[in-house]
């Protein structure tokens, strides 16, 4: 049975004090994950040894950077390697989520490469991917959505995909308030395993965990986890408060 994870993305929030406050709290605040569920913490990188040593002994919880570089190493001033990442024991890296393709223009094959190199040093990614309001308006997401899967990880051997995590983001639900309907995120995760299943086969689709992303909240993540084709959430401002990330570590499957 494929992995359900409520992962955090606390983007670019919060001090080292407030950080590790917050974990404190939500280590105090009782929340329960079965050998099937799994807890990401998606951080800002100069708190990633801090939260992972907050996590030590802790079942089935773990940490993500929330983007690494493409290049192994050298010249490339302010950026963070995967080498990096694995050194300091990161179990997870967020890729492509909107803002950073939005406002870092990260590319399709930019992504592919930053997979890649993330594989190489045993990081597992969570790939992101999601449509802007215009693409739903004009009723072309499907499409849209599988053009960012098939240029960014149709590369990859079915065995790197066996338990992939892939994370859809309509990115008009991102810190709007306005969550996809549990019909919208069923339908395009159903559509997201399509598109996997027919390139690499059932068995592969079926094992990917694809999470929903975009205003998922403590009063609304029982009714999306609920549904067959979601497989937990990508949680931003919901995640920064420690009894609402409880409930939806509570919601999962
Ligand atoms: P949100 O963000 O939960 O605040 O909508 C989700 C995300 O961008 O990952």
């Amino acid at each position: 049975m494929r992995k359900q994870i409520a992962a955090a993305n606390w983007k670019m929030n919060l001090t080292l004090q407030q950080a590790e406050t917050l974990m404190d709290e939500l280590i105090a605040t009782p929340h329960e994950l079965n050998e099937n569920q799994e807890a990401v913490f998606g951080v800002p990188f100069p708190y990633l040894i801090s939260i992972k040593n907050k996590l030590a002994g802790k079942k089935n919880a773990f940490v993500a950077a929330q983007n690494c570089y493409d290049k192994k190493s050298g010249a490339y001033t302010g950026e963070v390697s995967a080498e990096m990442l694995k050194s300091i024991a990161v179990d997870y890296v967020i890729l492509g989520h909107s803002e950073r393709r939005e406002y870092f223009n990260e590319s399709h094959a930019m992504l592919a490469a930053k997979i890649d190199i993330c594989f190489a040093n045993g990081l597992k990614p969570i790939f992101c991917c999601g449509e802007p309001l215009a693409i739903r308006e004009a009723d072309t997401q499907n499409s849209f959505v599988e053009t960012q899967l098939k240029e960014s990880l149709f590369h990859l051997t079915a065995e790197q995909l066996t338990g992939f995590v892939i994370a859809y983001e309509p990115i008009w639900a991102i810190g709007t308030g306005k969550t996809a309907s549990n019909e919208q995120a069923q339908e395009m995760h159903a559509h997201i395993r399509s598109v996997m299943a027919n390139q690499y086969g059932a068995a592969v689709a079926d094992s990917i965990s694809i999470l929903y992303g975009g205003s998922v909240k403590a009063n609304n993540a029982k009714d999306i986890f609920g549904q067959p084709d979601v497989d937990g959430g990508l949680v931003g401002g919901a995640s920064l408060v420690a009894a609402d990330f409880a409930v939806i570590i509570n919601s999962l499957k």
